[in-house]
């Protein structure tokens, strides 16, 4: 099928990026992207650049050099369903919060809202395909849904699980280490193809069976996660043996077998698909009886949430034991650096088990708004949004947050933290002042120099 107009459901951090990328390198093709969050829209579509609702390097220039050419940012979903040969279905399939899997089976209820939507406003061919990351043999009950409608309307479903991470989205696209493609139709695979063609090595694209591909994305993420969960174990044993994390990491990496990426110890990972994404695959393989593999894939986020609760612990204990009362600065919200992306961000949960403590918090992060840390807190639902407000302090600038401030916890590994005044700040706080690097970002043996206790992850 040639394809001429593509319709992009979900306006996210997925489809934003994603369709901009695939409108820049296919002039020919317009590209809509869809929503039903008329603010998400409005906010692609403003004038000012730097007011997008996401935030990644690179993206903005994109949309600057595509957006109104032949890519688009509408609320008008059924005109653009209408009007594309294919689909895109790239919204968000959080974790159940509600009835039979709650706390681990995705939620794919706005992802049958799209199939039902497209069901009923086709009048033309379409080309449907997966973008979100969906449990394998989802694609079953998108067939099922679109194919009984009755008309001559002919669907075609392909799976093609999107690899970006965050912070290096643009990069990611513009360089994948491979594309895949999974789906029966061999014409409508090739469709998808040619679009990546313009762009991607064929050589990178692989074609593989739908449920392949479904299963592929989650296992991907599976593995990464496991990764980190695996050097977060060792480095607390690196913390009671003097073995250095990173100099550990650093000898098993350059074993080709293990390789040196994803060897970062941290306070955790965190981000909108980890978890949830492992979650899912632990409730696919329980729901199949297959309880030893569920144990095993479950455990990966056993560890995380324990290095989360180790951090703050840690933090709490090597301050006398209390943190009532005192001001701790909170370095960084976001989940990673460069995107202003919170979800399952480590920070939320270390900065709540402070605040049980009693902790006064301050937080500073380059890219996060006071109101999304408040509402990421509120979310949990463990105290009240005016105990939160009250408890919690955010500024624009970070030198506010260190004054008077017992401890500083650094969350996220932002650039711009190494090249802070660390003679100023030690100066600005109390003594003795104390550092817990949750990402291995500063030097130990600078900080000592100048005086502060520092602590970091598996050293
Ligand atoms: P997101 O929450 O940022 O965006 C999803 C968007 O879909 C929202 O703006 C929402 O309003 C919209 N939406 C929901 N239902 C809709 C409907 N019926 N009609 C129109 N719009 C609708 O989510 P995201 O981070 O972009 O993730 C999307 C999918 O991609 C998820 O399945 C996720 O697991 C997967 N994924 C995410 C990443 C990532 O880094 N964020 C990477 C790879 C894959
Ligand atoms: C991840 C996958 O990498 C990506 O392929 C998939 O499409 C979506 O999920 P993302 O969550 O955006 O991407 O970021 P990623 O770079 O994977 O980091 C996830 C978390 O792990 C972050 O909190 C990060 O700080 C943490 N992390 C990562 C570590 O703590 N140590 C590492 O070595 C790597």
């Amino acid at each position: 099928m040639k394809i001429n107009k593509i319709c992009c459901i979900g306006a996210g951090y997925v489809g934003g990026p994603t369709m901009a990328v695939i409108a820049k390198k296919n002039p020919n093709i317009q590209v809509t992207i869809v929503d039903i969050n008329s603010e998400r829209i409005d906010a692609w579509n403003n004038e000012d650049l730097s007011k997008l609702p996401i935030y990644e390097p690179g993206l903005s220039e994109i949309v600057k050099d595509t957006r109104g050419k032949n890519l688009f940012f509408s609320t008008d979903i059924n005109k653009a369903i209408d009007e594309a040969e294919m689909i895109f279905i790239s919204v968000n399939t959080p974790t159940k919060t509600y009835g039979k899997g709650k706390g681990m089976a995705a939620d794919l209820k706005y992802v049958e809202l799209c199939a039902r939507n497209i069901a009923e406003v086709a009048t033309t061919n379409k080309i449907v395909v997966e973008k979100s990351t969906l449990p394998v043999r989802t694609a079953e009950a998108i067939k099922s849904i679109l194919h009984n409608l009755g008309t001559d309307v002919n669907f075609s479903v392909l799976s093609n699980p999107e690899f970006l991470a965050e912070g290096t989205a643009i990069q990611d696209l513009l360089n994948p280490d491979r594309v895949l493609i999974g789906g029966q139709s061999e014409d409508a695979i090739e469709s998808l193809a040619n679009i990546y063609k313009s762009w991607v090595n064929d050589d990178k694209i692989l074609r593989t069976n739908i449920w392949s591909s479904e299963l592929s994305k989650l296992t991907a993420n599976a593995f990464l996660a496991q990764r980190v969960s695996s050097i977060n174990s060792i480095s607390e044993l690196c913390e009671h043996t003097e073995a250095n994390v990173q100099e550990v990491a650093k000898a098993i990496g350059m074993d080709s077998r293990i390789g040196s990426k994803f060897l970062n110890a941290s306070v955790g990972f965190g981000g909108s698909c980890f978890q949830k994404d492992i979650l899912n695959l632990v409730y696919i393989a329980r729901s199949y009886n297959l309880n030893e593999v569920a144990d095993y894939w479950e455990q990966v986020i056993s560890m995380n949430d324990y290095q989360k609760r180790r951090f703050a612990d840690r933090l709490i204990k090597t301050l006398y034991n209390t943190v009532s009362g005192k001001k701790i600065a909170m370095l960084g919200w976001a989940f990673k650096k460069d995107t202003n992306d919170t979800r399952e961000s480590a920070a939320i949960y270390v900065a709540d088990h402070l605040l049980n403590e009693q902790a006064n918090i301050s937080v500073y992060d380059p890219k996060v708004s006071k109101e999304k840390v408040i509402v990421d807190l509120n979310y949990l639902n463990t105290r009240t949004e005016k105990e939160n407000e009250n408890a919690i302090s955010f500024t624009s600038d970070p030198y506010e947050s260190f004054e008077g401030a017992h401890a500083i916890a650094i969350m996220t590994e932002w650039d711009e933290f190494k090249t802070f005044d660390w003679n100023k700040i030690y100066n600005q706080m109390k003594k003795p002042a104390f550092i817990f690097d949750g990402r291995n970002l500063l030097d130990k043996q600078k900080m000592n120099k100048i005086g502060f206790e520092y602590y970091s992850i598996g050293q």
